[in-house]
Protein backbone atom coordinates (compact mmCIF):
# COMPACT_ATOMS: atom_id res chain seq x y z
CA UNK A 1 0.00 0.00 0.00
CA UNK A 2 1.84 2.98 -1.30
CA UNK A 3 0.02 6.96 0.09
CA UNK A 4 0.51 9.64 -2.13
CA UNK A 5 -1.78 12.27 -1.38
CA UNK A 6 -3.61 13.25 1.88
CA UNK A 7 -5.80 15.76 3.10
CA UNK A 8 -7.35 17.00 6.28
CA UNK A 9 -11.24 16.27 4.73
CA UNK A 10 -13.29 16.39 8.28
CA UNK A 11 -12.41 18.21 11.59
CA UNK A 12 -15.68 16.71 13.57
CA UNK A 13 -16.52 17.20 17.12
CA UNK A 14 -20.40 16.40 16.61
CA UNK A 15 -21.42 13.36 13.86
CA UNK A 16 -23.14 16.38 11.34
CA UNK A 17 -19.66 17.41 10.59
CA UNK A 18 -18.31 13.77 9.27
CA UNK A 19 -17.59 12.98 5.90
CA UNK A 20 -20.61 11.24 4.19
CA UNK A 21 -20.12 7.55 4.56
CA UNK A 22 -18.53 7.01 0.85
CA UNK A 23 -15.35 5.52 1.83
CA UNK A 24 -13.87 2.77 4.16
CA UNK A 25 -12.64 4.20 7.10
CA UNK A 26 -9.59 2.71 9.87
CA UNK A 27 -9.63 4.46 13.25
CA UNK A 28 -6.85 4.60 15.57
CA UNK A 29 -7.51 4.67 19.19
CA UNK A 30 -5.35 4.53 22.27
CA UNK A 31 -4.88 6.30 25.55
CA UNK A 32 -3.81 9.98 25.44
CA UNK A 33 0.33 10.37 24.08
CA UNK A 34 0.73 6.91 23.14
CA UNK A 35 1.13 8.23 19.52
CA UNK A 36 -1.96 8.02 17.87
CA UNK A 37 -0.86 11.51 15.86
CA UNK A 38 2.69 10.29 15.54
CA UNK A 39 1.62 7.06 14.09
CA UNK A 40 -0.63 8.91 11.09
CA UNK A 41 1.78 11.50 10.29
CA UNK A 42 4.79 8.30 10.23
CA UNK A 43 1.77 6.38 7.98
CA UNK A 44 1.40 9.39 5.24
CA UNK A 45 5.28 10.27 5.42
CA UNK A 46 3.99 13.80 6.34
CA UNK A 47 6.12 14.89 9.57
CA UNK A 48 2.97 17.33 11.11
CA UNK A 49 -0.13 16.98 9.59
CA UNK A 50 -1.59 15.48 12.52
CA UNK A 51 -0.83 18.05 15.34
CA UNK A 52 1.45 16.21 18.19
CA UNK A 53 2.55 17.28 21.50
CA UNK A 54 4.33 15.97 24.75
CA UNK A 55 1.09 16.86 26.42
CA UNK A 56 -1.38 14.39 26.90
CA UNK A 57 -4.87 15.66 25.59
CA UNK A 58 -3.75 17.55 22.03
CA UNK A 59 -5.93 15.82 19.79
CA UNK A 60 -9.40 17.03 20.85
CA UNK A 61 -11.50 16.14 17.80
CA UNK A 62 -12.08 14.10 15.66
CA UNK A 63 -9.81 14.19 12.65
CA UNK A 64 -10.45 12.56 9.23
CA UNK A 65 -7.55 12.09 6.83
CA UNK A 66 -8.24 11.19 3.41
CA UNK A 67 -5.99 8.76 1.87
CA UNK A 68 -5.63 9.06 -1.94
CA UNK A 69 -9.60 9.00 -2.24
CA UNK A 70 -9.65 5.54 -1.65
CA UNK A 71 -10.26 5.80 2.23
CA UNK A 72 -10.39 7.66 5.49
CA UNK A 73 -7.85 7.45 8.60
CA UNK A 74 -9.57 8.82 11.50
CA UNK A 75 -7.31 10.43 14.26
CA UNK A 76 -9.38 10.20 17.80
CA UNK A 77 -8.92 12.04 20.57
CA UNK A 78 -7.48 9.53 23.62
CA UNK A 79 -8.60 8.44 26.75
CA UNK A 80 -7.46 8.23 29.95
CA UNK A 81 -6.01 11.79 30.19
CA UNK A 82 -6.62 11.85 34.90
CA UNK A 83 -5.81 15.74 34.76
CA UNK A 84 -8.30 16.75 32.07
CA UNK A 85 -10.94 18.16 33.77
CA UNK A 86 -14.27 15.96 34.44
CA UNK A 87 -16.49 18.04 31.78
CA UNK A 88 -13.72 17.75 29.28
CA UNK A 89 -13.15 14.12 30.03
CA UNK A 90 -16.91 13.54 29.54
CA UNK A 91 -17.22 15.22 26.19
CA UNK A 92 -14.21 13.62 24.86
CA UNK A 93 -15.93 10.10 25.86
CA UNK A 94 -18.66 11.31 24.58
CA UNK A 95 -17.98 12.19 20.93
CA UNK A 96 -15.18 9.23 20.70
CA UNK A 97 -18.67 6.63 21.88
CA UNK A 98 -20.66 8.57 19.46
CA UNK A 99 -18.30 7.36 16.74
CA UNK A 100 -17.63 4.22 17.25
CA UNK A 101 -20.67 3.28 18.15
CA UNK A 102 -22.54 3.51 14.62
CA UNK A 103 -20.53 4.20 11.57
CA UNK A 104 -20.59 1.85 9.07
CA UNK A 105 -18.12 2.18 7.15
CA UNK A 106 -15.51 1.97 10.03
CA UNK A 107 -13.72 -1.11 8.97
CA UNK A 108 -11.17 -1.96 11.27
CA UNK A 109 -9.46 -0.61 14.43
CA UNK A 110 -5.89 0.12 15.12
CA UNK A 111 -5.18 0.17 19.09
CA UNK A 112 -2.23 1.47 20.06
CA UNK A 113 -0.45 0.45 23.20
CA UNK A 114 2.68 1.58 24.90
CA UNK A 115 4.95 -1.23 24.37
CA UNK A 116 6.61 -0.53 27.57
CA UNK A 117 3.48 -1.31 30.14
CA UNK A 118 0.97 -3.50 30.76
CA UNK A 119 -2.19 -2.44 29.16
CA UNK A 120 -4.41 -0.07 31.59
CA UNK A 121 -8.21 -1.19 32.46
CA UNK A 122 -8.73 1.47 30.51
CA UNK A 123 -7.12 -0.23 27.05
CA UNK A 124 -8.36 -3.36 28.37
CA UNK A 125 -12.35 -1.92 28.27
CA UNK A 126 -11.50 -0.25 24.77
CA UNK A 127 -10.68 -3.23 23.54
CA UNK A 128 -13.47 -5.25 25.12
CA UNK A 129 -16.00 -2.79 23.56
CA UNK A 130 -14.64 -3.41 20.24
CA UNK A 131 -15.49 -6.95 20.38
CA UNK A 132 -18.54 -6.44 21.26
CA UNK A 133 -19.02 -4.33 18.47
CA UNK A 134 -17.53 -6.83 16.30
CA UNK A 135 -14.55 -4.18 14.83
CA UNK A 136 -12.05 -6.14 13.91
CA UNK A 137 -8.81 -4.85 15.84
CA UNK A 138 -4.79 -4.49 14.90
CA UNK A 139 -2.56 -3.90 17.94
CA UNK A 140 -0.03 -1.57 17.12
CA UNK A 141 2.75 -1.18 19.94
CA UNK A 142 3.95 2.19 20.33
CA UNK A 143 7.20 3.78 20.90
CA UNK A 144 9.43 0.76 20.71
CA UNK A 145 12.75 2.74 20.21
CA UNK A 146 12.56 3.71 23.91
CA UNK A 147 13.08 -0.31 24.77
CA UNK A 148 16.29 -2.37 23.91
CA UNK A 149 15.98 -4.58 20.42
CA UNK A 150 16.46 -7.62 22.85
CA UNK A 151 13.41 -6.96 25.06
CA UNK A 152 11.03 -6.77 22.25
CA UNK A 153 9.66 -10.09 22.23
CA UNK A 154 9.36 -10.37 25.87
CA UNK A 155 7.20 -7.32 25.99
CA UNK A 156 4.80 -8.41 22.82
CA UNK A 157 4.40 -11.56 24.79
CA UNK A 158 3.15 -9.66 28.06
CA UNK A 159 0.78 -7.55 26.43
CA UNK A 160 -0.47 -10.16 24.64
CA UNK A 161 -1.20 -12.18 27.58
CA UNK A 162 -3.16 -9.48 29.54
CA UNK A 163 -5.06 -8.45 26.24
CA UNK A 164 -5.96 -12.57 26.35
CA UNK A 165 -5.47 -12.66 22.23
CA UNK A 166 -3.98 -15.60 20.37
CA UNK A 167 -1.12 -15.58 17.77
CA UNK A 168 -4.43 -14.81 15.15
CA UNK A 169 -4.27 -11.28 16.35
CA UNK A 170 -1.82 -8.66 14.95
CA UNK A 171 0.83 -6.95 17.55
CA UNK A 172 2.95 -4.61 15.15
CA UNK A 173 5.69 -3.19 17.97
CA UNK A 174 5.97 0.26 16.14
CA UNK A 175 8.09 2.99 16.51
CA UNK A 176 6.88 6.98 15.01
CA UNK A 177 10.84 7.22 15.33
CA UNK A 178 12.74 4.76 13.29
CA UNK A 179 9.70 3.73 11.29
CA UNK A 180 9.75 0.35 12.43
CA UNK A 181 7.08 -1.60 12.09
CA UNK A 182 5.34 0.85 9.43
CA UNK A 183 5.13 -1.59 6.29
CA UNK A 184 3.66 -4.59 8.33
CA UNK A 185 1.27 -2.01 9.63
CA UNK A 186 0.06 -0.95 6.07
CA UNK A 187 0.08 -4.48 4.95
CA UNK A 188 -2.22 -5.32 7.76
CA UNK A 189 -4.53 -2.18 7.16
CA UNK A 190 -4.54 -2.78 3.57
CA UNK A 191 -5.69 -6.57 3.87
CA UNK A 192 -8.63 -5.30 6.43
CA UNK A 193 -9.77 -2.66 4.92
CA UNK A 194 -10.29 -4.01 1.16
CA UNK A 195 -11.99 -6.68 0.23
CA UNK A 196 -9.61 -9.41 -1.35
CA UNK A 197 -8.51 -8.63 -4.79
CA UNK A 198 -8.94 -5.04 -4.72
CA UNK A 199 -6.23 -2.75 -4.21
CA UNK A 200 -5.52 0.34 -2.79
CA UNK A 201 -2.81 0.67 -5.47
CA UNK A 202 -5.37 -0.30 -8.24
P1 LIG B 1 -3.45 12.66 22.10
O1 LIG B 1 -3.71 13.44 20.85
O2 LIG B 1 -3.24 13.52 23.31
O3 LIG B 1 -4.45 11.59 22.33
O4 LIG B 1 -2.00 11.93 21.94
P2 LIG B 1 -1.47 11.01 20.73
O5 LIG B 1 -1.78 9.59 21.03
O6 LIG B 1 -1.93 11.53 19.41
O7 LIG B 1 0.12 11.18 20.87
P3 LIG B 1 1.13 12.06 19.97
O8 LIG B 1 1.27 11.45 18.62
O9 LIG B 1 0.74 13.48 20.06
O10 LIG B 1 2.52 11.78 20.73
C1 LIG B 1 2.72 12.07 22.09
C2 LIG B 1 4.20 12.20 22.40
O11 LIG B 1 4.85 10.92 22.23
C3 LIG B 1 4.96 13.16 21.49
O12 LIG B 1 5.93 13.83 22.26
C4 LIG B 1 5.60 12.26 20.46
O13 LIG B 1 6.76 12.81 19.89
C5 LIG B 1 5.93 11.02 21.30
N1 LIG B 1 5.96 9.78 20.49
C6 LIG B 1 4.97 9.29 19.73
N2 LIG B 1 5.33 8.13 19.13
C7 LIG B 1 6.60 7.89 19.52
C8 LIG B 1 7.56 6.84 19.23
O14 LIG B 1 7.29 5.88 18.50
N3 LIG B 1 8.76 6.93 19.86
C9 LIG B 1 9.09 7.96 20.69
N4 LIG B 1 10.30 7.94 21.26
N5 LIG B 1 8.24 8.96 20.97
C10 LIG B 1 7.01 8.94 20.40
MG1 LIG C 1 -3.28 12.99 18.94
Amino acid sequence: MKILNVALAAVAAVPKQYPEVTLPEMAFVGRSNVGKSSLINALINRRALARVSQNPGKTRTINFYDIDGKMYFVDLPGYGYAKAPKNEREKWGEMIDKYLYNRENLKAIVHLIDIRHEPSKQDLQMYEWMKHYNYKTIFVLTKMDKIKRSQVPKHVKMIRQALGVGTDTVLIPFSSETKQGKEELLAAIQKLTFDEGENIDD
